[in-house]
């Protein structure tokens, strides 16, 4: 499913993926690098023109920034570039190593605000849970904190997948974003959703779950309890 996720993200242009892959060869993940175009055309079998007419579309797109003088071109890869490039990379040892197309992640059970359940029950994403996902949620959000680096890697990995978009809408007094969801397993035997608010740099140690059932009730949980789910990609 990865690849076929990586074939559905229709904003990506596989020509893209080359010179962005040699760029990364060149260091520009890491740093800034200066880069001319003749040296990144013969490194990539194109010529200046074309290869400097795909770096100005690289950054159009978000995936680069770039800085033109007269020595040359200082670029660096975006986190949307790397994003790229990681989906590409996971891809790839599904393919060659036989990784499972899921991330495993756990923490910690704890108590928020009380506010997923307003947020989940909102009409205009309740109808789009059951549309792309399934099935209707409880209303609620089973909150997990992550304590560790480890899991904390693993939900920036989880961060390069597109996963299913909810679409955000507006009321009249307020907005409501965009959601990224995932279907995922809790405890290896509830069927569920991990949800993830789009308009922000997400809380990176919150991992918020919906499900069709109470978990709480039916995995017999309560705060502080560890919880595994697995994500599919
Ligand atoms: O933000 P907070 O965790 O306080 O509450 P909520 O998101 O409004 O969810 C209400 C309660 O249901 C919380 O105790 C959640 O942990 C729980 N819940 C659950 O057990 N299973 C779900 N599928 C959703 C929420």
């Amino acid at each position: 499913m990865v690849i076929k996720n990586l074939m559905e993200n229709s904003k990506e242009d596989p020509r893209d993926f080359f010179i962005l892959y040699k760029l990364a060869e060149m260091g520009a993940r890491e740093k800034v690098v200066k880069i001319s175009t003749k040296f990144l055309a013969s490194r990539i079998g194109l010529s200046q023109q074309s290869a400097s007419r795909r770096l100005i579309e690289l950054e159009r797109k978000g995936l680069i920034h770039r800085t033109v003088t007269r020595e040359g071109s200082f670029i660096k890869i975006t986190k949307t570039g790397e994003n790229f490039l990681r989906r590409v990379y996971l891809g790839l040892s599904a393919i060659f190593e036989g990784k499972p197309h899921s991330i495993t992640i756990e923490g910690r059970v704890f108590s928020g605000l009380g506010e997923g359940a307003y947020y989940v029950s909102r009409k205009i994403y309740r109808k789009q849970f059951v549309e792309k996902l399934g099935f209707d949620p409880y209303p609620g959000t089973l909150n997990l904190k992550i304590t560790d680096g480890r899991n904390a890697r693993l939900m920036m990995e989880l961060d390069a997948f597109p996963g299913i978009e909810i679409r955000g809408f507006r009321n009249k007094s307020r907005t409501y974003g965009p959601v990224r969801c995932f279907h995922a397993v809790i405890n290896g035997r509830e069927k569920g959703a991990v949800v993830f608010a789009l308009r922000s740099h997400y809380n990176r140690n919150v991992l918020e779950v919906i499900a069709p059932v109470c978990l709480r009730k039916h995995l017999k949980l309560k705060d502080g309890d560890k919880v595994k789910v697995e994500v599919l990609l």
